[in-house]
């Protein structure tokens, strides 16, 4: 049997029931898409119905406070593709009469739109054969052909993207797309795969090696770069605190923080508390310090490795004007402060 025959006959039988696939809308679709690059669907499903709920409509999106955005967007990281959707929706309202472009191309060319997106988009809105290759994608067809390419070098995006192009149901690409994704996530898994009871068995080159681990292949990534954070959590006798916002390029652009000294390495008490000494934020003041977390808290993201302490600092009053503590869950924050101001339950 066809390849796209067998994959559309498991995707009816097994496919999940997700709001995104009652609609064609070009919205729906490309909020839930966006969503979906940052995390499974389990984990997306609730950031994509409050998002509908708060912008049922582009125009609504369009219209919202970027903080309002990046605070619904809390948790899922890579802050600036909510900075893209916000500045994506506005593009659309004010440049494009509120209408999506229709086709992969001019997909294409919306910002924080990548070949993904396009694809996915032109497919499932306006029925476009363009083949989707996400990590699932990548996981299915390498173990089912053997590919060894690695899927993290230009020659495997390529390649892989010409391989499911080829395949694509040129009829129904919409479901084939969504199905193949599905069959990745559900079926042809990274750990425990379903082998036994796999539709496509006979022919997976993996199965019969007896080597579904060895898929799909990956150049090992550069070494991540460590760095030092240290985050100044005030706190005054009125029960005020500082949150700065981000400035610069960089991943957290725009996001709230606890102001943040940046050292060479692990600092002790001592060398911390004499920095301070210095800091214009506490500058002539008495001040008392704790360290809030002994063991380092590391965090992950892709370049780099946070090895991360809060320090509570207590004083009478601020220099500055801060913020009162109980207004700080409003600020849209990175998941690394958020997880400490759950923690700390000012
Ligand atoms: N993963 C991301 N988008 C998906 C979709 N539309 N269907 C299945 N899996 C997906």
């Amino acid at each position: 049997m066809l390849f796209s025959k067998i994959l559309n006959r498991w995707y009816s039988n097994n496919k999940r029931e997700l709001p995104w696939r009652q609609t064609k809308d070009p919205y729906y679709i490309w909020l839930s898409e966006i969503i979906l690059q940052q995390t499974q669907i389990k984990q997306g499903l609730p950031y994509y119905k409050a998002f509908v709920t708060e912008f049922p409509s582009v125009f609504h999106l369009a219209n919202a406070e970027e903080s309002q955005v990046l605070k619904l967007w809390q948790g899922l990281g890579y802050y600036s593709r909510a900075r893209n959707l916000h500045a994506t929706a506005k593009h659309i309202v004010d440049g494009l009469d509120g209408e999506f472009p229709k086709t992969y191309k001019e997909l294409l060319k919306l910002k924080g739109v990548g070949d993904y997106t396009a694809s996915a988009m032109a497919s499932i809105c306006f029925n476009e054969p363009t083949a989707v290759v996400d990590g699932n994608v990548y996981r299915f067809l390498s173990r089912y052909f053997g590919i060894e390419t690695p899927i993290n070098s230009s020659k495997g995006a390529k390649g892989f993207k010409q391989l499911a192009q080829d395949l694509i149901d040129k009829k129904n690409p919409a479901d084939f797309n969504q199905a193949i994704m599905e069959f990745g996530a559900m079926q042809c898994k990274p750990q425990n795969p379903n082998c036994n009871v796999c539709p496509f068995q006979s022919n997976c080159i993996a199965f019969q090696k007896k080597c579904i681990d060895a898929f799909p292949v990956k150049i090992k990534p550069n070494k991540a770069s460590r760095k030092h954070f240290n985050f100044l959590v005030f706190v005054s006798k009125d029960e005020r605190t500082i949150l700065e916002k981000r400035k610069g390029k960089g991943i957290w652009q725009n996001l709230f923080q606890f102001p943040l000294i940046e050292t060479e390495k692990v600092i002790n008490f001592k060398k911390f508390r004499a920095i301070l000494e210095d800091n214009h934020l506490l500058k002539g003041i008495a001040f008392e310090l704790a360290l809030y977390n002994e063991n380092t808290i590391i965090h992950k993201l892709s370049h780099q490795h946070l090895y991360t302490k809060f320090w509570i600092v207590n004083v009478d009053k601020l220099l500055i004007d801060g913020i009162p503590i109980e207004e700080v869950l409003e600020y849209p924050v990175p998941k690394l402060i958020s997880n400490f101001i759950d923690d700390f339950n000012f």
